[in-house]
């Protein structure tokens, strides 16, 4: 059998203004090794969480995880495309301190991971719409915008592990062995995912969607690529790291009585079940041994920890508001609606 050139690296994406066309116009007519000179983008005005900044910063990137098909892999350290990349970065990591503002001297990450295990019964997130009346056809829709991360499940948080020591490295490598499998491929959670996206009639391919998502759903994995890329800020990846763990167990619950509510395939329900599970005893790995041992170990890191949680919630609440807004107004969620 041969395997289509975009099994592995996916496709370049579609621009969507100027900065993702310039971006995209670089890596696809020229050669890395005849660029050293900087890219000019308008960076300035661009909107920090708008579509074309989330998807050139996406773009730049995806060059450290799988590239793209026909993109020679030379682009992943190309001085002028890391200046540019820099710089989109330095916008959006601007908006999100905006957006998180001032973290007081006297807030601790062990009273904001406390803080976030209180979920309430009833709340306003797609999830708790999914679960009480939300539809088949809006469940897909929130399959599509997570394929993104799921289909590289584990990968970002990933970039964090070197600039660990000790039980936090022991224990945050605990919980990414789990995420990729525990040592077997097929229950990858990446896998998992890709098999519940076929078992709900959706494309499997890794990144099939980029030309499909809003910004917010680029903008989630943005954030998480950012601070993993970035050693200054291993503590906000630790804290988006400990965030996500630590909301999975409920949130994955309300997606698993909204999937029951629907008849949904039984992939579907695989995979959120298993993260009910998992994730139940990833949240206590994670608050005691990671986030402890760290803040123990460098506790100048607890309020970079404090704004890796509270920038989690900042950005996932871009995609949560759109997917309200457009789904109260029966409209799709999605730049291209499914066919
Ligand atoms: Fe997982
Ligand atoms: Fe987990």
């Amino acid at each position: 059998m041969t395997l289509p050139s975009t099994y592995v690296e996916p496709a370049l994406p579609q621009a969507v203004g100027p900065l993702s066309a310039t971006i995209l116009d670089v890596l696809h007519r020229s050669r890395p090794a005849l660029h050293a000179r900087p890219i000019d983008v308008p960076v300035c005005e661009a909107d920090p969480y708008g579509l074309d900044l989330q998807l050139a910063l996406y773009v730049c990137y995806e060059l450290h995880y799988r590239g793209f098909a026909d993109v020679s892999s030379r682009w992943e350290w190309n001085p002028s495309l890391l200046h540019v990349r820099g710089r989109l970065e330095e916008v959006f990591l601007g908006a999100v301190r905006r957006d998180v503002g001032e973290i007081g001297d006297d807030e601790t990450a062990a009273a904001e991971m406390e803080a976030l295990s209180f979920e309430p019964v009833d709340g306003d997130g797609p999830s708790y719409y999914l679960r009480d009346k939300g539809t088949w056809e809006q469940m897909r829709e929130y399959f599509v915008h997570r394929s993104l991360y799921h289909l590289k499940e584990g990968d970002p948080h990933a970039f964090a592990i070197p600039r660990l020591m000790g039980q936090a490295k022991a224990s945050f490598v605990a919980v990414e062995f789990d995420e990729f499998g525990a040592g077997r491929g097929e229950h990858v959670h990446a896998h998992l995912w890709a098999e519940l996206m076929d078992a709900a009639g959706l494309d499997t391919t890794y990144l099939g969607y980029l030309d499909d998502v809003p910004a917010g759903a680029l903008a989630s994995v943005n954030l998480m690529s950012l601070f993993g890329l970035h050693r200054e800020l291993r503590g906000a990846a630790v804290g988006h790291f400990a965030s996500t763990e630590i909301t999975s167990s409920p949130g994955s619950r309300r997606l698993v009585q909204a999937l029951e509510r629907m008849g949904a395939p039984q992939p579907c329900m695989t995979f959120y079940r298993e993260h009910v599970e998992a994730d139940a005893v990833h949240e206590q790995v994670v608050r005691t041994d990671v986030v402890g041992d760290l803040v123990a170990r460098e506790p100048h890191l607890d309020r970079d920890v404090v704004f890796g949680i509270r920038a989690h919630a900042v950005v996932e609440d871009i995609l949560a508001n759109h997917l309200m807004d457009c789904w109260r107004d029966g409209r799709s969620s999605l730049r291209r609606p499914l066919g």
